[in-house]
C-alpha cells in the first residue's frame, strides 16, 4: 500500500496567509499542518509516499520534510502546475503509484481518535474498489455528502448539495485499489473545469465497489479551511497536548513506535531541536 497526500491548491479563503505561503505549511498549534496528514498514513504503517505540491511551495516542503530519512520513510514530490482538482492527484502519481493499491488524505485534512489508525488498517485489509470515510457534520450542504441505505450501503454522492440527504460528510481520506488511475483517467472536467473526486467515487459506486467507513462520536476531524477553523485547529491539539503531556501527530515519535527508526536516530533528531520538541523527543526515547 501506496500513501499519496494532496498539498497544493490556492487557499483562498485564507488570504492573506497563504499568499506566500501554502495553507499546508501553515501552524498547527506546534507542528506544520501537513505533519497531520502524513501522521495518519504513517499510523497505518505506510513507509512510501508521495505529496503532490505546487511549483512554488516544492522547496518549502522539502525544507520541512526532506526525503523522509529523519522519519525512516521515503517522501518523494511531484508537482501540480495548477490546482485544477483533486482526482488530477491520479494522473500526477500514476508511475508513482504503478499499479499498487493506495491510500489518499488531503494535506489540509486533521484527524484525531483512538480508532483512527485501526479504523484505517481495517478498510486497506477488506477495501474492494474504494473505502470513503464519513464524519457527521452540523453543516452538510459544504462538503460531499453520502445517502446510505438501511444497511450502510452508500446510494448516492452529492457535492455540496443544497439539500443534504445525511449529515454524513464524506472526509479527505480515502483508500483505492490498484484500478484507480485507469478511472481517473476516464474522468471530465466539470462545469467548474476541475476533475472532481466525487465523480471518481462515482465511477467506484456505479459499478458498486464503493464503501463507507464511519468515523465515530470518539474521533475528530477538523477543518482548517478558514481562519476561524484554523485557530479552532490549533486551540484543540494545545488543549489536547498541554492536559496529556503526549503530542499529537509527532511524526519522529510515531516513526520510533512503528520500528521505521531506531531508539539512537530517534536521540540524534531531538538533539538537533534545541527546544521544548526536542525535550519531548528525549523524554520518548
Ligand atoms: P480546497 O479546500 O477545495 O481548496 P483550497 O485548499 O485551495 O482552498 P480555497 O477553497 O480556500 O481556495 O482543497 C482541498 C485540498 O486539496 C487542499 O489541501 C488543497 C488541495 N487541492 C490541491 O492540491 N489541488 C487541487 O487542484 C485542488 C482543487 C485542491
Amino acid at each position: 500500500m501506496k500513501g499519496l497526500i494532496l498539498a497544493g491548491g490556492t487557499g483562498s479563503r485564507l488570504f492573506p496567509l497563504t499568499q506566500a505561503i501554502t495553507k499546508q505549511l501553515l501552524p498547527v498549534f506546534d507542528k506544520p499542518m501537513i505533519y497531520y496528514p502524513l501522521s495518519v498514513l504513517m499510523l497505518s504503517g505506510i513507509d512510501d509516499i508521495m505529496i503532490i505540491v505546487s511549483p512554488e511551495d516544492e522547496p518549502n516542503f522539502k525544507r520541512v520534510l526532506g526525503n523522509g530519512e529523519h522519519f525512516g520513510i521515503s517522501i518523494s514530490y511531484c508537482i501540480q502546475k495548477k490546482p485544477t482538482g483533486i482526482a488530477e492527484a491520479f494522473l500526477l502519481a500514476e508511475s508513482f503509484l504503478a499499479g499498487s493499491p493506495v491510500t489518499f488524505i488531503l494535506g489540509d485534512n486533521i484527524f484525531y481518535g483512538h480508532g483512527v489508525p485501526q479504523l484505517i488498517d481495517d478498510a486497506q485489509r477488506n477495501n474492494t474498489g474504494a473505502t470513503l470515510f464519513g464524519h457527521y457534520v452540523n453543516d452538510p450542504e459544504r462538503y460531499g455528502v453520502a445517502e446510505l441505505a438501511k444497511d450502510g450501503k452508500i446510494l448516492s454522492l452529492v457535492e455540496k448539495p443544497t439539500h443534504p440527504k445525511s449529515n454524513i460528510a464524506v472526509t479527505g481520506l480515502y483508500i483505492y485499489d490498484e484500478h484507480v488511475c485507469e478511472h481517473a483517467k476516464r474522468l471530465v472536467p466539470s462545469d467548474r473545469g476541475e476533475l472532481e473526486i466525487t465523480d471518481l467515487n462515482n465511477r467506484y459506486l456505479e459499478s458498486g465497489q464503493l464503501s463507507l467507513s464511519i468515523l465515530g462520536r470518539g474521533t475528530a476531524w477538523l477543518d482548517t479551511g478558514t481562519h476561524e477553523s484554523l485557530f479552532e485547529a490549533s486551540t484543540f491539539i494545545q488543549v489536547l497536548e498541554q492536559r496529556q503531556g503526549l503530542k499529537v501527530a509527532c511524526l519522529e515519535e510515531i516513526a520510533f513506535r512503528q520500528g521505521f527508526i531506531t531508539r539512537d536516530k530517534l536521540k540524534a533528531r531531538a538533539s538537533f531541536f534545541n527546544n521544548a520538541y526536542g525535550e519531548y523527543l528525549t523524554k520518548i526515547a
